[in-house]
């Protein structure tokens, strides 16, 4: 899977939030009388304290600090107020809170700082409570192994993105007041809106990511612990995770555990942790039921499971949930349910089972529910009618819908959706034309209608969406021409799919609006009745996904195709299928300068030495042509 930079995002952002919101909730009860010196500017003179300037083992601590980060444009700045012999309790990020000289905040987060490894004399400021470092670079560096156990007041300690690698170190365990600890590695999953249903992971590209490998080490003195956040983290062989939560962090409310690599079922002693009101455990190898137990945690707002391999029956009650905000079970292929009539004052917005082996048809009440933001119903197994309902909630901007025994005209009424950004249907039976007043959906960004029964032409307005990235029709009836140079009017798009249909794909003239032609990356226009090598696709920079696999086309491939890419030998394309044509010529040397994972030349009539991929391959077919040789 390619992965691609991304800073973290809001939900980090948020939970800094909170902490400082329990922090000063903290600080205020532990002092109430000087509390108004440090946190409140409005506080009238007579209530301040005598307030003891930063001690100099503080500053020789922070200075320290300081030192150990590289020097950059950016430390230069963030560290600008951070002068000798000046009171470190006014430095930018610095807070002393018990206005005893003694530093009991420390945050640097995202401040865009590098260093070769933490530096030891962070563990001086032994009165430290909230310690962020988080969106630093430690250049994959090891967390001391010695250290940690000294700052014992510490309540908040939040690491995450900070490119440390090795072990978690053990002695992070013995920090029995931490109430939030965060040492993940953020990632998210884009779904490509085609047939494969291919999606990549997006996150931080080359991060180092922290191991455990003994859960009940890290945890059994935590119990006052109520956010953990390890996402990213190699958890593959901490196969006592469930148990040692359940045991010794009963007081947990948030519990963040994605893409950790932990398999195995969630355990039956998990029912302990029913103050949960996260639960993130996408993108895993979790197997075995979810506990019908979820649906009594009261105070359960979001449950998030995708990307696993969960089966049985889920419970209806946890739809039925009245606080639930969030339910994902998407892409659990062999979990199974069914949605039953879910009440009107249901507080949920995201509401997806798609991908799953769910069945049923989709009650009506679901168009009562205005909370839903985001509805995925694309499991193959829902039957009967999409009612019209949905076409009430004005608030969703996510609509995706499969069903082989789904039938009926496609709706009119998803015109009513103004808030839509995603539109799919997908393996659904759906049929007739795709509305005109589809053009009124104008913040729609991925608009697709796949291996459904779709028929009749395009609607001309499509291509008016000028906010679309993906335009997915693969696999229908749909009939008529495009004219490849109708695109120019979606300057975003950057996946086309019009494959299997019966349409007739043609160039269309070039024109000067050309240069405006969309950065397309996956495009897929097979059996698109395409006679000659479309030569806009020249306009395409770094394009990850082409098939134009059974055309009728012949003659040599243009030399532009195998040269057109990133000068990157590491840059990889998915898939390059030109199958079922009548290519003779490669129209290149026999060592082609890509790196790809799937390459599809069978079917056709080359000759010459076998064509081989310079820098990588993963699956190669040139059956059925005539070439000559191997290349030795
Ligand atoms: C405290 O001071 C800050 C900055 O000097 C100011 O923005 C804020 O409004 C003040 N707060 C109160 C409650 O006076
Ligand atoms: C990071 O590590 C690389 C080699 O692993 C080294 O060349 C570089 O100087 C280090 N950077 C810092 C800031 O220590
Ligand atoms: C921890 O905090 C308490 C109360 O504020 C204080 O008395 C104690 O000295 C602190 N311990 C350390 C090691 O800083
Ligand atoms: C992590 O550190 C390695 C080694 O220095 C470096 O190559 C990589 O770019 C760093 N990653 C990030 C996200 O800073
Ligand atoms: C994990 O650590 C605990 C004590 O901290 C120990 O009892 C247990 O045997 C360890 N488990 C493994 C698998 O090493
Ligand atoms: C959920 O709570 C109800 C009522 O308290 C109880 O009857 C039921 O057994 C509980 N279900 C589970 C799975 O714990
Ligand atoms: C999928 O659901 C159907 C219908 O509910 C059921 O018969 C079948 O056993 C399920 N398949 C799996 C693998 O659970
Ligand atoms: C949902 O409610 C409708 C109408 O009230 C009813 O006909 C239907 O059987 C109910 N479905 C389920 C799954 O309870
Ligand atoms: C769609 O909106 C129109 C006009 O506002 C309204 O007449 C129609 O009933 C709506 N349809 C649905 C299914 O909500
Ligand atoms: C597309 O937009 C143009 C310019 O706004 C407009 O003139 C044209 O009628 C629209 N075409 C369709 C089919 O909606
Ligand atoms: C295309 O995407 C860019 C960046 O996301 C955005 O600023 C721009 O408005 C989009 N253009 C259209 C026509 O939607
Ligand atoms: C380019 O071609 C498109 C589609 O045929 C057409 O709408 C547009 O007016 C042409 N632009 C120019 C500058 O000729």
């Amino acid at each position: 899977m390619p992965t691609t930079m991304a800073h973290h995002g809001p939900p980090v952002a948020a939970l800094h939030l909170l902490l400082q919101i329990h922090l000063a909730v903290m600080v205020c009860s532990l002092l109430p009388s000087s509390a108004g010196a440090f946190t409140s500017n409005n506080t009238n003179a007579a209530a301040v304290a005598p307030r003891l300037p930063c001690l100099r083992s503080q500053e020789m601590a922070l200075l320290q600090l300081k030192r150990s980060f590289t020097a950059t444009a950016d430390s230069i700045t963030a560290f600008r107020s951070w002068k000798v012999s000046t009171d470190c309790c006014g430095w930018a990020g610095v807070h002393c809170g018990d206005a005893d000289g003694h530093v009991t905040s420390l945050d640097l987060g995202s401040w865009g700082l590098e260093s070769a490894s933490l530096d030891p004399a962070l563990f001086d400021l032994t009165f430290l409570r909230y310690l962020n470092l988080g969106g630093n670079n430690f250049n994959l560096s090891e967390l001391p192994s010695i250290g940690f156990e000294r700052l014992t007041n510490l309540t908040s300690l939040n690491l995450p993105n900070c490119n440390f690698s090795g072990q978690v170190p053990y002695n992070i365990g013995c920090l029995t007041n931490l109430i939030s600890l965060d040492l993940s590695v953020s990632f998210k999953i884009v779904e490509l809106a085609d047939e494969t249903d291919r999606y990549i992971i997006v996150g931080h590209h080359n991060i180092g990511r922290l191991a455990v490998t003994n859960f009940t080490s890290l945890v059994a003195n935590l119990g006052s612990l109520r956010v953990l956040n390890l996402g990213g983290l190699d958890l593959s062989q901490s196969t006592d995770w469930c148990d040692a939560l359940s045991m010794y962090a009963r007081n947990l409310r948030v519990l963040r555990l994605p893409f950790c690599d932990i398999d195995g079922p969630i355990c039956g002693t998990f029912s302990a942790l029913h103050s949960l009101s996260v639960i993130d455990l996408q993108h895993s190898s979790l197997t075995g039921r979810i506990p019908d137990f979820f649906a009594n945690y009261s105070l359960l707002k979001v449950l998030q499971l995708s990307y696993n391999h969960l089966e049985g029956w889920v419970s209806p009650k946890i739809f039925e949930h009245k606080k639930l905000v969030i339910i994902d079970l998407h892409y659990n292929p062999i979990l199974s349910g069914s949605l039953p009539n879910i009440s009107a004052d249901s507080c949920l917005q995201n509401l997806l089972v798609g991908h799953t082996n769910f069945s049923s048809t989709i009650p009506s009440s679901i168009g009562k529910i205005r909370s839903l933001k985001r509805l995925g119903l694309d499991a193959p197994g829902f039957s009967g009618n999409l009612p019209s309902s949905i076409g009430e909630l004005k608030s969703l901007n996510t609509l995706k819908v499969s069903g082989l025994n789904l039938v009926g005209p496609m709706p009119s009424w998803i015109t009513n959706l103004t808030s839509i950004k995603v539109l799919k249907f997908s393996q659904c039976g759906l049929y007739g034309s795709i509305p005109s007043s589809i053009g009124h959906l104008i913040k729609l960004k991925t608009f697709a209608v796949m291996q459904c029964e779709a028929s009749g032409e395009i609607p001309p307005h499509v291509f008016n969406m000028t906010q679309l990235e993906e335009l997915a029709l693969g696999s229908n009836n749909l009939i008529g021409i495009v004219e490849l140079n109708s695109l120019w009017r979606l300057p975003n798009l950057s996946l086309l799919d019009l494959s299997n249909n019966k349409i007739v794909v043609q160039e269309g003239k070039e024109n000067s609006s050309m240069v405006s032609f969309p950065n397309i990356q996956y495009l897929k226009l097979a059996a698109c009745s395409i006679t000659k090598f479309p030569s806009i696709l020249k306009h395409l920079n770094d394009w990850m996904g082409l098939d134009l696999s059974n055309n009728q086309m012949h003659g040599a491939i243009p030399r532009w195709v195998w040269e057109n890419r990133s000068t990157d030998p590491s840059f990889r394309l998915f898939y390059l299928d030109l199958s079922h044509n009548n290519f003779n010529s490669v129209g290149y040397e026999t060592f082609l300068p890509i790196s790809l994972v799937e390459l599809d030349l069978s079917f056709n009539m080359f000759e010459g030495p076998i064509p081989i991929p310079q820098y990588s391959a993963l699956a190669l077919d040139y059956s059925s042509n005539m070439f000559s040789s191997m290349p030795a």
